[in-house]
């Protein structure tokens, strides 16, 4: 959350509340009643009997010519397919008899076949690879029309958007790709070849105050930011003196840092926009834009980031009707259930961040009223539990991501707190709490299936990575200290394990509350593990079905945890962490 929105309604709440400010559309002050804010994701309906919801798209967005030439790259030319059985009618879910057999896939462009395959029931992620030579590269996304035939008799449907864009013309300075395989971004190394292959990004550093630090900072502060580990700077607006933001701009994309360009205070204006997008749009460092900072805590208008989204992807190469341009679209929600839809649907990237460390979830400091879930704002929307709030946010974003039929095309990040001494958050996270917080958001990224017995429902969100992405620098020199040896661990051997789209994943909340992920790979698996508890706690290999032993642990990533020396359990001091490469 941006402390600055919180200071904006600090301010108006002394002068205007007659207007009745609301946070994630409920009352918060103490002379307003309570009024129940809706807008609430809706629970669908379940059914007795199985039913098959069919998704398809592109595996990877947008492609380009290159990949007509080469589907040995990162970028192979595949339609994936999704064919969950569930017992809830989420979106494209219609009635299947089960039996043996597998599904008769084909997949048309415009009446014309262009790939085709069996594929089990209940897969995820099944590819079917194509040829792009059918196609012509072009600015309009290609509606592609998967049909699906089980035992001879039962037909199944679903639609797609396929992007095939042309080689960027003079004015587009980069090309970032989207996974869907894995929900990475992929990019050409910064400052390589021109036609380098595009490679994996794992997006982690801070959205980093411009005015008061990078504007006057930035000689010291982009290589030392550079040096720490991070790949990405998400510079905070306003943006007063464009001479003096493409001197920051230049050095950023010079030391190589990839930049995250945000548009919170501008994305709701036309004008705005189509200039900013205009200018930034050549830069060889540009990763993604954002667009609304928390539109849902202020309620902004529901349809304000699908016409950000479209606009910003019309001036960007692409054809601004929900094909993709060259770069992805991203922004933040804040609120736990607040028209998550109509946000979620202008962006690729969705980002929560559940501020948990050192606020009083119940009883708002701020305010004097209590919070509950349809009063008050203590600063994290309904939360209640403090760091397992954070899991749950990753876990509901991507079940109504699946349930809204876009597991092939969205992708969750996490922002974890950085901040504190303020409002809400007397206090900052410590840097071992920080790592707690991106651990829970990077395992929780990476679930395989996520059961809930509630909803009837299982999410099918296959391999996913997550950005991490945090709130805010400057921070303290401990936090600063903490995500630079995160960042420095996952660049080392975390990455190749949780951007393979090769990878197998796991993930295993302990009774005792040890937030466990596992990446498999080959006969190699990385287990990030982090301890939630105000108490030291131990895990044996076994838990997690690993066998270890003497010499095969490798620690690689260490924030207050260990090895037993005979190699089958993992330590972990209070609120401790590590990440480990066990060899079967
Ligand atoms: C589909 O997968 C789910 C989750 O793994 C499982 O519970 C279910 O039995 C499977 N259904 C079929 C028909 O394979
Ligand atoms: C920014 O630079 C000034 C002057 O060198 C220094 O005093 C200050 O600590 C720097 N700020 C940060 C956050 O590094
Ligand atoms: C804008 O920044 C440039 C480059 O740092 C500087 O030379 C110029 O004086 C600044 N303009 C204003 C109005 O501050
Ligand atoms: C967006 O929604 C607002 C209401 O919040 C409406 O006035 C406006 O016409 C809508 N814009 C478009 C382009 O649909
Ligand atoms: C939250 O505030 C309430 C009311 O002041 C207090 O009773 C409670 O102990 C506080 N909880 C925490 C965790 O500080
Ligand atoms: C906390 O904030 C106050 C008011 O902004 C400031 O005076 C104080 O130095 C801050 N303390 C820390 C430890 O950052």
């Amino acid at each position: 959350m941006a402390p600055r929105v919180a200071q904006v309604i600090l301010f108006f709440s002394l002068s205007v509340c007659v207007l009745g400010q609301t946070w994630c559309n409920k009352n918060y002050m103490v002379t307003e009643p309570i009024v129940d804010p809706g807008g609430r994701f809706p629970t669908p309906d379940t059914s007795s009997s199985p039913l098959l919801a069919l998704r398809c798209g592109p595996a990877i967005r947008p492609y380009l010519p290159e990949d007509a030439a080469d589907t040995s790259t990162t970028s192979p030319t595949a339609i994936l397919i999704d064919a969950p059985i569930v017992f809830s009618h989420i979106s494209n879910a219609v009635p299947v008899t089960l039996g043996p057999g597998t599904l008769d896939v084909t997949v048309s462009v415009n009446g014309k076949t262009i790939a085709s395959g069996s594929v089990p029931l209940n897969a995820t992620k099944h590819a079917l690879p194509f040829s792009l030579s059918a196609l012509k590269p072009q600015k309009a996304a290609y509606t592609i029309t998967c049909s699906a035939t089980f035992a001879k008799s039962q037909k199944f449907s679903a639609t797609g958007l396929l992007t095939y864009l042309p080689d960027p013309p003079a004015d587009i300075g980069s090309v970032t790709k989207f996974d869907a395989r894995t929900g990475a971004l992929l990019a050409r190394p910064l400052n390589g070849p021109k036609t380098a292959a595009f490679e994996p990004v794992f997006p982690i550093g801070f959205y980093t105050g411009y005015g008061n630090y990078l504007a006057t900072n930035f000689t010291t502060a982009l290589p030392q930011l550079k040096s720490q580990g991070f790949t990405v700077v998400h510079p905070v607006p306003s943006f007063d003196n464009i001479t003096q933001l493409d001197e920051v701009l230049d050095l950023m994309e010079e030391v190589g840092l990839w930049l995250m360009y945000d548009m919170r205070l501008t994305y709701m204006s036309t004008t705005s926009v189509t200039e900013e997008v205009n200018r930034i749009k050549s830069r060889k460092n540009l990763l993604l834009w954002y667009t609304a900072d928390e539109p849902d805590g202020t309620s902004d208008p529901l349809n304000a980031t699908s016409l950000a989204a479209n606009l910003i992807n019309s001036l960007d190469g692409g054809d601004g009707l929900g094909g993709a341009g060259y770069h992805p679209v991203s922004l933040v929600l804040n609120c736990e259930n607040f028209e998550f839809t109509a946000y979620a649907s202008g962006a690729d990237l969705v980002l929560q961040d559940t501020y948990t460390i050192g606020n009083n979830m119940s009883f708002s400091t701020v305010w004097g009223t209590p919070c509950t879930d349809d009063y008050g704002d203590c600063g994290c929307d309904n939360c209640h539990q403090g760091f397992p709030d954070i899991s749950k946010r990753m876990d509901e974003f991507k079940q109504r991501i699946f349930i809204n039929g876009w597991g092939l095309t969205k992708a969750v990040w996490t922002v974890p707190q950085g901040f504190g001494n303020e409002t809400y958050w007397p206090r900052y996270p410590t840097g071992a709490e920080w790592i707690v917080e991106s651990i829970l958001g990077i395992n929780h990224g990476g679930l395989g299936a996520l059961h809930s017995p509630s909803y009837a429902i299982y999410s099918l969100t296959g391999i996913m990575y997550v950005g991490v992405v945090s709130w805010d620098d400057p921070t303290t020199a401990d936090i600063k200290a903490s995500a630079s040896s995160l960042a420095h661990a996952l660049a080392g051997s975390m990455n190749a394990f949780i951007l393979s789209p090769a990878a197998s994943i796991r993930q295993i909340t302990l009774p005792n509350g040890v937030d466990v992920g596992l990446w498999t790979v080959g006969s190699a698996t990385l287990v990030v593990a982090t301890n939630i508890n105000n108490q030291a706690m131990s895990l044996s290999l076994a838990q997690l079905q690993l066998a270890g032993g003497p010499g095969t642990v490798k620690q690689v990533f260490n924030s207050g945890s260990s090895v037993s020396s005979d190699g089958r359990t993992l330590h972990f001091d209070k609120i401790g962490s590590g990440a480990f490469i066990v060899t079967q």
